[in-house]
């Protein structure tokens, strides 16, 4: 498994926390929530509205695996290509707010942390730091986060700075056309966060940079649908992923209009409520878009065990947001580059016991069946 050594010791973060010390992603979370601002713990633990990560989480650990006898596993190989891109591993970071709370270089560490770990990050449009400062830092293995805003013309220059700075996908998220209104916990935690921005450094790229557009034109266009996306697609060669998906028919309509992928993702819990679990979105939507789109998966994945069961049902790889945000709090880049090494190892040792070398040997087989078949 050469693939997967351990962080050495000149990997220590940024408060010299030993990264040694940090075995799994649960160790990450505890010591992040420690360090976190409370207001952007809370916001992030979904505080008042936990159920539908709850139901991902508990979806996931539901899956049961199969182990497998006597298969040579001397040599195993977690890599795989996403959307033309060979990553070490089939984990890629997910695009969240509020990086610069916890890190001073919020998403640049991100990016590096991702890049040392060969693999990708996905920068959000309402990040803390643009495009020019992400993509050198990612050399080329970046996606750009993209809400649709009102004023296309932001939504434009945003596209054509990801691909001056050098990005490799746009990523259309499509589950937040209106703004949930949070009940009373998390409303107080979104206020609270939002009250500990000091200055531009620390507020949303796109709000600074576009500062002098009327505050209008950065609300989320509502009337958007999939006619829209034929103006997206044409304002660069950069392959489209929608984010969100949940249904199969919105995959076809995905693969339809143009899209090269699809994220099956509930948003962790952040958006609709009692959104049902993407382990049971996946087999389906998999199934609907026939291999003709890339299938990816994010909510609620915390071990290589899940990421293991989210190939299993399909999905091409999967896509980590509190991990990174609880490796970057902990050790910066060290810390992003150690949290997608621990899921990597781990993935590639339930390969090993599930007799699949390779990824492309991880199929249905490893999941015990549902129990009404056996
Ligand atoms: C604090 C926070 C902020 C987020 N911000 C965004 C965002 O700006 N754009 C977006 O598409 N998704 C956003 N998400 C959703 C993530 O990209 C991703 O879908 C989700 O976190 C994956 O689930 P996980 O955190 O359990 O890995 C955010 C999630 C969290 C927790």
């Amino acid at each position: 498994m050469a693939q997967h050594d351990t962080v050495g010791s000149d990997d220590l973060g940024p408060d010299d926390v030993d990264l040694d010390h940090f075995v799994d992603v649960d160790d990450f979370q505890r010591a992040a929530e420690a360090r976190m601002p409370e207001p952007y713990r809370d916001f992030v633990n979904n505080v008042g509205m936990e159920e539908t990560l709850r139901g991902d989480l508990a979806a996931w650990a539901e899956l049961r695996l199969r182990p497998r006898a006597l298969v040579d596993v001397s040599h195993v190989d977690t890599s795989v290509t996403v959307l033309g891109t060979e990553l070490s591993a089939p984990i890629i970071t997910a695009p969240f707010i509020g990086s610069a709370l916890v890190d001073d270089d919020a998403e640049v560490a991100t990016a590096r942390g991702a890049t040392a770990a060969g693999t990708v990050s996905t920068l959000s449009m309402m990040g803390t730091r643009g495009p020019e400062a992400v993509g050198p830092a990612a050399g080329g293995r970046y996606w750009q986060q993209l809400y649709w805003m009102r004023d296309r013309s932001i939504v434009q220059d945003v596209v054509e700075r990801a691909v001056a700075a050098g990005a490799s996908a746009l990523c259309l998220t499509v589950d937040l056309p209106v703004r949930p209104a949070f009940p009373s916990r998390m409303r107080a935690a979104d206020r609270a966060m939002r009250g500990l921005w000091e200055g531009p450094e620390q507020a949303f790229y796109v709000i600074h940079d576009y500062r002098e557009k009327p505050e209008e034109g950065k609300r989320s266009d509502t009337s958007v649908t999939w006619r829209d996306l034929e103006w997206l697609s044409g304002l660069s060669e950069l392959p489209l992923i929608l984010k969100g998906i949940i249904r199969p028919e919105d995959a076809v309509l995905a693969r339809e209009h143009g899209a090269s992928a699809v994220i099956v993702s509930n948003h962790a819990g952040q958006g609709l409520r009692f959104s049902m679990p993407v382990a049971h979105a996946l087999p389906e939507i998999v199934e609907a878009v026939g291999g003709e789109i890339e299938v990816l998966a994010d909510s609620g994945i915390r071990t290589g065990s899940d990421v293991a069961r989210a190939l299993a049902l399909g999905a091409r790889a999967v896509l980590i947001g509190r991990p990174t945000l609880w490796g970057l709090t902990v050790g910066g880049a060290a810390g992003v580059e150690r949290v997608i090494r621990i899921l990597s190892d781990e993935l590639a040792e339930v390969m090993a016991l599930t007799g699949a070398p390779r990824l492309a040997d991880i199929d249905g087989a490893i999941l015990a069946p549902p129990r009404g078949d056996r």
